[in-house]
């Protein structure tokens, strides 16, 4: 329809009008807040690089729990900081280890907060990879064990979700399978299903303690260039029994969040990264950008492109705007 007769604008000329309009929203039970625990009591330790987020131990984080659940978040995902890391990632799949005490724990206070449990190695090996490394090089299918054994640990302590993060091949039916026989048949498996090897990673890499000790992690997490092949990271992963599948990160990869909005049926994340976030946040220190626009912006964004919900640092502070 051609001007005059057709004006894009008198659809923008007040915010009543707009938000009848509006095509894309916000809802706070659509955030999942990471979380990083550590070893202690009453730690409350923030990462210089994150601000605003913190390494808190096990009584810490359930208070934040019940905080998360009372502004009506979606729910949270748990990272670990084990007391002591070795070449086998122990703490990893340990029963009495740093998060499968703190699910146990944020379970039984919070019972109706959703707790998803990262399921990865990086935090636990001295090398800080995220498997076994065998001749200088990250052995897939020995680290397969270690996932299975960490995903039913989780499973065991109360874990609603579990989230593998690893990017081995064959991670998701080697889970699935173990679930299963240890009688967790109902939990389901978020994949990481196209996780690439991002600079992004960097702040979180400081929260976690998780920055490898030698070379990178590029021959297990996808290169930034190939979009077809997330879309077939995301195939395979469905096949072996996921559940929902991520993009990760999240602003660098709308393409792909729309693409496989497009392609596949199962409910799709995104992750925005604590590079992402970490940018936000020291522009608008430095007074250069305005930090609760840009949240707002980014999150729409990221659910415009086709995410039904997303992983992010701001989940507080957008269900405190969006309440
Ligand atoms: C563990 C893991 C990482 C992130 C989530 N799970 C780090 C990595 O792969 O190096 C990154 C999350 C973030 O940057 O916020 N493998």
């Amino acid at each position: 329809m051609p001007f005059p007769i057709h004006r894009g604008r008198r659809l923008r000329s007040s915010e009543a009008i707009r938000s009848l309009v509006r095509e894309t929203r916000l809802d706070p039970a659509q955030f999942i807040l990471p979380l990083f625990v550590c070893p202690g009591e009453g730690v409350r330790r923030e990462i210089s690089s994150m601000p605003g987020q913190f390494q808190m131990s096990i009584d810490s984080l359930v208070r934040e729990c019940e905080e998360v659940r009372g502004l009506g978040i979606g729910g949270v995902i748990l990272f670990g900081l084990p007391d002591a890391k070795d070449e086998s990632a122990s703490g990893a799949y340990d029963p009495a280890g740093i998060v499968q005490r703190a699910v146990a724990a944020a379970k039984s206070a919070v019972p109706q907060l959703l707790v998803i449990t990262d399921v990865c190695n990086c935090e636990y090996t001295s090398h800080g990879h995220c498997g076994k490394v065998v001749d200088g090089d990250v052995d897939n299918d020995a680290t397969l064990e270690w996932l299975a054994a960490s995903a039913v640990s989780h499973a065991r302590a109360g874990a609603d979700i579990v989230a593998p993060s690893d990017m081995m091949d064959g991670r998701v039916g080697a889970i699935r399978k173990a679930l299963d026989a240890e009688g967790f048949a109902k939990t389901p498996i978020l994949a990481y299903a196209a996780k690439f090897a991002s600079v992004f990673y960097g702040p979180f890499r400081e929260a976690a303690d998780s920055t490898p000790q030698f070379g990178d992690r590029k021959s297990y997490q996808m290169d930034p260039a190939n979009g077809r092949e997330a879309m077939r990271e995301i195939a395979q992963d469905i096949e072996e029994g996921a559940d929902m599948v991520m993009v990760k990160p999240a602003l660098p990869y709308l393409d792909l969040i729309r693409e496989a909005r497009e392609r596949f049926d199962v409910p799709l994340g995104a992750y925005q990264v604590s590079g992402e976030f970490a940018m936000i946040m020291a522009a608008a220190r430095n007074g250069w950008i305005d930090e609760e626009r840009a949240m707002v912006e980014t999150l729409t964004s990221i659910r415009r492109a086709g995410a039904d919900f997303i992983l992010t640092y701001f989940a507080k502070p957008a269900a405190r705007k969006l309440g």
